[in-house]
């Protein structure tokens, strides 16, 4: 048998569902109801192991109240300008969460788990909420801020949050919802099936983790986030392939949305490993839309590795008071499609990045900001030396 046979063959065996997680328990969901769902997802396994509860944590009605009084104490938030002081304030606010909470937070950030994600549900919710943004951008006319603080006042707890100027404008919380014209858009803006990924894997800055919590789910509510991680798989890959997967043999090609203007050419990242770190616990950076092996050996290992994380992706459709957190070093991530009406009504997620080691980006940032210049100008600097 080939080695081309033998990826063939295991993806063949691939045709269990992946999961909706709609409570406690897990109940299956036939992903072929999506018709906009790639093949490759379709082909995708659940891990049995994923019915355990280590990546899924449930807020008690009274620890979801408790996080409520927290944020009632916040003041009013414009997200185009989170100062400092206010970080501050929502990390010291973080302090007084419920301890069950806190435990699992501090669990994950030093240990993680093999899912590379966390999935936190009840948590509390806007009592009104306006129309979905039809463009993306913050929603002027949202006069709560249940969301984005829960967003915020987690994710500080992982770290330090960051953005970026080419990217929704820089903000640190931000809208993602479908926007009409972008459906087949490989971006978060788009509503057809969106490959595993690395998050901004080309840049040099990436998040260590990135949370992203739900307002609204789509009207079907087929859209389902999947992750897979790198701690599931490596055990089923050969050292050939590994060895193949920890040299520079890949590059990226850019997002659109990282390229504006006279930029919007194709580019490249610099030749890169897939697999860094920890011999036995490494870091991975894949992206099966965006990224090319160099060559055909490259190339098989790469499609291994592929093949067997969708044998282990597992999906949640995000349901409000959802929230999703995932270490962008473990594990890639996907939605599913689903059909927007752009009504108003449609699927409406926030979002956030942050990186443990905040100071590396400090040539970046301007004082005492969290936004990364354009990444044009990050690499013309690198190029400089
Ligand atoms: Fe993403």
């Amino acid at each position: 048998m080939t080695m081309r046979e033998t990826v063939q063959g295991k993806g063949e065996r691939s045709s269990n569902p992946i999961f909706l997680l709609t409570g406690d328990k897990p109940e299956a969901l036939d992903v072929k109801r999506s018709a906009q769902a790639a093949v490759n997802i379709k082909e995708a396994v659940q891990s049995t192991d994923t019915q355990s509860a280590e990546h899924i944590f449930v807020l008690t009605d009274a620890e979801r109240d408790a996080v409520g009084e927290l944020i009632a104490s916040l003041p009013a938030l414009n997200v185009r300008s989170v100062e400092d002081d206010l970080l501050t304030r929502v990390e010291m606010a973080g302090r007084q969460m419920p301890q069950r909470l806190a435990e699992t937070l501090i669990r994950f950030r030093r240990q993680a788990n093999r899912y590379g994600s966390l999935l936190i549900r009840n948590l509390p919710t806007d009592p009104v909420l306006p129309d979905t943004p039809r463009d993306g951008k913050p929603a002027p006319d949202k006069k709560t801020f249940f969301s984005e603080y829960s967003l915020l006042m987690t994710m500080v707890q992982l770290g330090e949050p960051i953005s970026y100027s080419d990217e929704k404008d820089g903000v640190l919380i931000q809208n993602i919802c479908p926007v009409a014209g972008h459906e087949a858009k490989q971006e978060n803006t788009g509503s057809t099936y969106l490959e595993f990924h690395t998050e901004d894997g080309f840049h040099p800055y990436k998040p260590d983790y990135l949370g992203l919590v739900c307002l609204r789910s789509d009207h079907e509510r087929l859209a389902e986030t999947a992750t897979a991680s790198i701690r599931n798989v490596l055990h089923a890959i050969p050292s050939t392939a590994i060895t193949l997967l920890r040299q520079p043999l890949f590059r990226l090609r850019l997002s659109t949305s990282f390229l504006h203007g006279s930029n919007s050419q194709e580019m490249y990242s610099a030749a890169m490993p897939v697999l860094t770190g920890n011999l036995l616990q490494p870091e991975m950076c894949v992206d099966y839309f965006l990224m090319e092996a160099t060559t055909p050996e490259a190339k098989w290992a790469l499609e291994l590795l592929k093949a067997e994380l969708l044998k282990v992706a597992s999906g949640f459709v995000l349901l409000p008071g959802d929230m999703v957190l995932i270490d962008n070093r473990l594990a890639a991530h996907a939605r599913t499609g689903f059909t927007p009406r752009y009504d108003g009504k449609d699927r409406w997620l926030q979002r956030c990045f942050t990186v443990e080691d905040f100071r590396r980006s400090a040539f970046s940032r301007s004082p005492g900001q969290h936004i990364c210049s354009p990444l044009s100008i990050v690499f013309s600097m690198q190029d400089a030396g």
